[in-house]
């Protein structure tokens, strides 16, 4: 397998230890699980999502794990302001903050709680199950231009997560770029369902999900190909990720650094593991395999 050197990694404005990135969601709510990855061998970590107001989420169940991956409806559960206590474990620590909002104007007073305390923002308009914030919103490329906008005044690093759960996803990276972003994560969850046979119901609180793991990863490889095509800026990829080879593919796709989610439910060590295979003092050059799939 092809082996990386690993040298010092600045993508979309963030300085890391390497190119391998804890996915927002995953492991993300409090300080000490954040440290606790970045120990492991994370090169940087995005939190759980934050919003403009403390959350419950939805009604349970909220998680199944199924053939190929696992389905999730948490509702964006979150303290709000209260997380900002978390992040004194992390301080000066390469973490990214993950922020939602439904609209211009609350993205910025999410975001602005933070400026100053973290390395980058990453926007949230990708959630598939949540009235009024996420994909419900992101699918809209002008409103993606307009939150990077606003978020992008504070002048951090921004991040935007996109959703695949439209038509044309490159319409929303180039309207992240248009309003300023540093880099474009592809992607969040694939949505999708499951029902009970036993109970003729469906398995999840909120019946629509998000669907991660493995079965997605297909998906966002070409979600990043396409992407990086039609972009300039970074894009970062995500989905389904879970060894060095799939963090070398998705890099061939188009990657300058990659994030791992739900593959840390399985493993609590997989970013040691996936460092040790990905990394050698004597391997290539990351520049020399972004994007070199593509003609
Ligand atoms: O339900 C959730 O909190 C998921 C968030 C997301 O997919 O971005």
């Amino acid at each position: 397998m092809i082996r990386l050197n690993c040298g010092s990694v600045t993508v979309g404005g963030v300085r890391m230890d390497n190119h391998l990135i804890l996915a927002a969601g995953v492991l993300g709510t409090t300080g000490a699980s954040l440290a606790r990855i970045l120990s492991t061998g994370a090169g940087a970590v995005v939190t759980k999502s934050i919003g403009p107001f403390p959350h419950e989420g939805h009604p349970g169940p909220c998680f199944a794990e199924i053939n190929g991956g696992l389905i999730n409806a948490m509702g964006l559960p979150n303290p709000s302001k209260d997380f900002l206590t978390e992040l004194t474990p992390v301080s000066g620590k390469p973490v990214i903050a993950s922020v939602f909002g439904g609209n211009p104007a609350e993205f910025l007073e999410v975001a602005s709680w933070f400026s100053g305390r973290v390395s980058g923002i990453e926007l949230n308009l990708s959630c598939p199950h949540a009235e009024g914030y996420g994909a419900a919103i992101g699918n809209d490329p002008g409103m993606v231009e307009a939150c990077t906008k606003a978020v992008k005044s504070l002048g951090m690093p921004v991040w935007v997560k996109l959703t695949p759960n439209v038509t044309d996803i490159t319409e929303c990276g180039v309207a992240a770029e248009r309003g300023g972003a540093d880099g474009i994560v592809a992607i969040n969850t694939v949505k999708a369902m499951r029902i009970s046979t036993d109970l003729r119901r469906p398995v999840l609180g909120n019946r629509f999900g998000g669907l991660s793991g493995p079965a997605i990863f297909p998906i966002a490889v070409r979600c990043v190909y396409e992407l990086y095509e039609a972009c300039s800026i970074p894009v970062i990829g995500c989905g389904g990720v879970s060894s060095a080879h799939d963090v070398v593919e998705m890099m061939m796709a188009g990657a300058s650094a990659v994030q791992v989610g739900s593959a840390v439910i399985h493993d609590g060590d997989i970013f040691g593991s996936i460092r040790d295979a990905l990394y050698s003092p004597d391997g290539m050059r990351p520049e020399e395999i972004v994007g070199c799939a593509h003609g």
